[in-house]
């Protein structure tokens, strides 16, 4: 038994509840169960203007008493997550217009943020908590811990989790050995989706365009951050869904929505290119260039990892012939 260790998988004992990577269905799919109305109703109105936030981040409307406006979730709210995950929000109306669906439900992917104002480093009492300077990884050690779960509790997005055989939290590593030899994440590099991106992301005042997360973070500004008004700045950033309610999309991803969407909607030739560049390789991708309909991916060193054309070519499968009982290739 090796429980505990930061190598760990979530299968050890006391971890039956974590899921460190956890898709939820939203609007009422959440785990633990609504993280997201209990923290946003704590914290009150969220108004945004012009896109800047002016309310308080959940340190500044915090208690005197804490770190942070937060709650510890019970047992029953680890247990069973994601409830109600397959019921839509909206009303079914027959002459629905596009973009935006009445009805509609949405898979939002969740890791720990990696935050570059971690609550949950904020929160523990013991200095248990620290974040990597060569690489912005956050980590609980697991020799300090004393389980005191004041990160639980603080961290909003609720990826700090406790075990209670090893009486330590337990979190996202991150991946950190893989990050170490130049590979992204495990979670990145098995979405069969495709649609995960890991990579170095700058400070807006020191983006690299041809970097290919600045350039979606910072410069086509398609990918946001989770609930920025809590005050974390998160490092997982999201290209939001299009056919979702406007309004709910902006309560979770802020004022640049529509602008986001819109230049998702129709991409240009780069970030058409950039977007070509999810799942297509193991490595880390340090910079891209944009060649005539095709992108080429480079390391951290400027090797090429790849490079791939904008078209796929099109093969057909054969089609089986079930009466002449043979395989036959149809002629377009
Ligand atoms: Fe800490 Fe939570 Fe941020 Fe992860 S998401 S770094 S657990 S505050
Ligand atoms: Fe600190 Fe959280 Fe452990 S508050 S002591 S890291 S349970």
């Amino acid at each position: 038994m090796h429980h505990g260790l930061p190598l760990d998988l979530t299968f050890g004992e006391g971890q039956e509840h974590m899921w460190w990577n956890n898709v939820e269905t939203k609007p009422y799919g959440a785990y633990p169960q609504a993280w997201d109305v209990q923290v946003l109703s704590q914290l009150g109105p969220q108004a945004w203007t012009g896109g800047a936030y002016p309310g308080k981040t959940i340190f500044e409307a915090a208690p005197p008493e804490k770190t942070a406006v937060s709650y510890l979730p019970d047992q029953r709210e680890w247990s069973s997550p994601n409830l109600y995950e397959d019921t839509p929000a909206g009303e079914w109306a027959p002459a629905q217009q596009l973009p935006e669906h009445h009805m509609f439900m949405f898979y939002l992917q969740r890791t720990c943020n990696h935050c570059t104002y971690p609550a949950c480093l904020a929160a523990c009492p013991r200095k248990a908590i620290y974040k990597r300077r060569e690489d912005g990884v956050v980590l609980i050690d697991q020799q300090r811990c004393r389980g005191y779960r004041r990160c639980v509790e603080a961290c909003p997005y609720k990826k700090s989790m406790y075990n209670p055989v090893t009486r330590t939290s337990e979190k996202c590593i991150g991946c950190y050995p893989r990050i170490e030899l130049g590979l992204q994440s495990r979670c990145v590099v098995a979405c069969v989706g495709k649609i995960r991106l890991q990579g170095w992301v700058s400070p807006p005042d020191k983006s690299d365009p041809n970097n290919p997360i600045d350039y979606l973070v910072h410069e086509a500004k398609v990918a946001l951050p989770l609930y920025a008004q809590l005050g974390l700045e998160p490092n997982l950033y999201y290209i939001p869904p299009r056919w979702a309610p406007r309004p709910y999309l902006k309560q979770l991803f802020g004022p640049n929505v529509e602008q986001a969407i819109a230049t998702y909607a129709n991409p240009d030739d780069r970030l058409f290119g950039v977007l070509r560049l999810f799942g297509m390789t193991d490595k880390i991708i340090g910079s891209y260039q944009l060649l005539d309909k095709a992108v080429r991916a480079l390391d951290a060193k400027g090797s090429e990892i790849f490079k791939v054309g904008f078209d796929e070519p099109i093969y057909t499968r054969p089609e089986y012939d079930a009466a002449a009982g043979v395989m036959r290739v149809n002629e377009p």
